[in-house]
């Protein structure tokens, strides 16, 4: 009897596990990564900040990245996306980066002139004529220069992006000549170039975080503001402002940061994945970046009573003549002579247009 009860016991179990082994295992294939699969531990995870929203080209290239990255390691690495700043906010982000909270984010080039004033000169009015410009310059050796300048903090820099170029908006009259913006106030990052460049304007430069954008409009604490399309479309800012002058008068950039800690201690295969991901999606975001301003340009059109002025050929001058002395502020405070060498051309090139 005993032993009847037992055999029973064990062709009632062998009878039940065969509906809980996997198929693919009965098969003979291997099975499948997903995040339930024991040995989870062993899959590494970038947690990648960012305080813009997902439809911005950063928030899609920070997805497309996150999907390269997956595909590229068969699921072994796994960027997880936290946008709109929900996790950090712009003050907030790189010390967070440097305490390895998070292992990456991607904030503007403005943003890091805090760290050494060679980031200013992104913010120097004009610099660029156009996005083959811009990709020339990040792609060159000056741009890979600044990506290792700040090693020494415990940053490892990954690429440059570009979200093209920004444009000023204001709700006390139209932006066309350099006297429109006297002693209006206006909203920018934490960027002493930034700041010399409404001062030259004769406007009072007012320092406001990104996430507080929207809220500081409302409480009115500035008149006006510059970004590019996508920022002014995503944080819904056409909608305070009467006047938007598409003037391309300055670049918003951002620099892709890695914690250098976390980056060294990576597998060198693991290395190689996340680069040609990188370089993919840098790539990528070049077109993707034009399509989305362009796109949120004509939305702002269709959807808002925004009045819309294109700067024009003559105004611009006025403009870079009266923006001069940012140039020279911003060569007063850097010691690298490549970098003074460009500047001091693409100053050669304004004063000759
Ligand atoms: C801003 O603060 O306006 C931008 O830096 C936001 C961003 O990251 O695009």
């Amino acid at each position: 009897m005993k032993y009847l009860i037992g055999a029973s016991i064990l062709v009632i179990t062998f009878i039940i596990s065969i509906f809980f082994i996997p198929v693919d295992w009965l098969n003979g294939k291997e099975i499948p990564y997903d995040d339930e699969q024991e040995g989870l531990s062993k899959q590494i995870v970038i947690r990648f900040s960012h305080v813009v929203a997902e439809n911005t080209p950063k928030g899609l290239a920070a997805q497309k990245f996150a999907q390269l990255v997956e595909e590229k390691t068969d699921g072994m690495v796994k960027v997880e996306v936290i946008p709109n700043g929900s996790l950090y906010k712009d003050e907030d982000e790189l010390d967070a980066l440097i305490h390895n909270e998070v292992q990456m984010i991607a904030p503007s080039l403005s943003k890091l002139t805090g760290l050494a004033p060679e980031w200013g000169l992104f913010d120097l009015p004009f610099l660029f004529q156009n996005d083959q410009d811009i990709q020339k310059v990040l792609s060159s050796e000056l741009g890979n220069k600044l990506l290792t300048l700040n090693e020494n903090k415990g940053i490892k820099g990954l690429a440059l992006w570009s979200n093209g170029f920004k444009q000023m908006s204001s709700n006390v009259k139209p932006l066309r000549q350099p006297d429109d913006f006297i002693g209006q106030r206006f909203r920018i990052m934490p960027s002493p170039i930034i700041g010399e460049q409404f001062k030259a304007f004769g406007a009072k430069p007012v320092e406001v975080p990104f996430d507080q954008l929207y809220t500081s409009l409302q409480e009115d604490k500035f008149d006006g503001q510059e970004n590019t399309i996508s920022n002014i479309y995503s944080r819904r800012i056409y909608g305070m402002q009467k006047y938007m002058t598409v003037s391309n008068h300055g670049f918003l950039g951002y620099a892709v940061l890695m914690n250098k800690e976390f980056w060294d201690s990576l597998p060198e295969k693991v290395q190689q994945s996340l680069e040609a991901a990188m370089a993919e999606t840098t790539l990528w975001m070049i077109s993707e970046s034009q399509r989305v301003n362009n796109q949120q340009l004509q939305l702002i059109e269709q959807e808002s009573s925004i009045q819309i002025h294109h700067l024009t050929e003559q105004e611009k001058i006025e403009w870079y003549k009266t923006l001069m002395p940012v140039y020279h502020k911003f060569l007063q405070n850097v010691n690298d002579k490549a970098m003074k060498e460009f500047v001091k051309n693409r100053m050669k090139q304004l004063e000759t247009q």
